[in-house]
């Protein structure tokens, strides 16, 4: 289903302060649906705080504090009668390092759509099925589905929680370098999924890694100090960037 809106997410003029220090500075951009958008940019310029900003996990810091608006398909999430639980429900999220639940492969997944009220067994069972086939994890788990999430390796931990995020089937799916902590291999996989998830979700995927944004995304953001420097097609900042300080990063002299 098509919205009426233009863009899935629009950020408009966003700044971000914990306690006295600006991280974020006047950050307009959006996000389509159907596609992948990369947010590149060297350690520290505020890449996370970007993206947590979607789902509002920085409204946990004490000291965080914003001006702007995000605004998703046409609401502003930070609306004072914004409801930060839907919010979540359409936001999902996969963390650098895979953190599943020391619990179950299955409960793992049947988690979130338990704590949303559904607790139909046959309903929880194909989502199960569901969502680790669609995390290319399910031939591997099929047969061990009792078994504790965290015997499995990193690799698989971070489909899983793939898997997880994709539980309660939210539009938009948030990644915070989400292979940084994986061997190639395993790296590899979850690039390839990636991009078979995007026709069917908005992903946002934060690196530091250019030529992973390159390979999966097609948008691309880069981000120094805090400033949006350049945002655009990912093809045409990869053969032509603009700003010298972009194709500084992307050609390694900086980050
Ligand atoms: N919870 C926090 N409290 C205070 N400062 C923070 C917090 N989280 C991040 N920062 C600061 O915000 C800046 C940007 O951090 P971050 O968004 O994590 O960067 P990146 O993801 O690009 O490495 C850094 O200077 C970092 O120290
Ligand atoms: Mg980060």
């Amino acid at each position: 289903m098509k919205s009426d809106y233009e863009y899935h997410i629009e950020i408009e003029n966003l700044c971000t302060w914990f306690g006295e220090k600006q991280i974020l500075k006047n950050i307009t951009c959006y996000f389509e649906d159907s596609s992948v958008t990369a947010i590149m940019g060297p350690s520290g310029c505020g890449k996370s705080t970007l993206l947590r900003s979607i789902n509002r996990l920085n409204d946990l810091v004490d000291s965080f504090r914003m001006t702007g608006k995000i605004m998703l398909q046409g609401e502003n999430i930070y609306a004072p009668d914004a409801d930060v639980y839907e919010l979540r429900r359409r936001v999902g999220m996969v963390f650098q390092r895979p953190n599943p639940f020391p619990m179950s492969i299955r409960d793992n997944i049947t988690y979130g759509p338990r704590l949303h009220g559904l607790h139909d067994s046959d309903e929880l069972e194909r989502i199960v099925e569901h969502t680790l086939r669609r995390a290319a994890l399910w031939d591997e788990v099929k047969d061990n589905l009792d078994q504790p999430a965290l015997n499995l390796s990193g690799g698989q931990q971070q489909r899983l929680c793939i898997a997880r995020a994709l539980s309660i089937d939210p539009p938009i799916l948030l990644m915070d370098e989400p292979v940084s902590a994986l061997d190639p291999i395993s790296a590899a996989k979850i690039e390839d999924l990636i991009m078979q998830l995007k026709k069917d979700y908005t992903i946002i995927l934060v690196t530091h890694n250019v030529q992973q944004a390159f390979r999966v995304s097609d948008q691309a953001a880069f981000l120094y100090l805090g400033e949006l420097v350049e945002f655009d097609k990912t093809k045409r900042i990869a053969e032509a960037p603009e700003d010298p300080r972009t194709e500084a990063f992307i050609t390694g002299r900086i980050g």
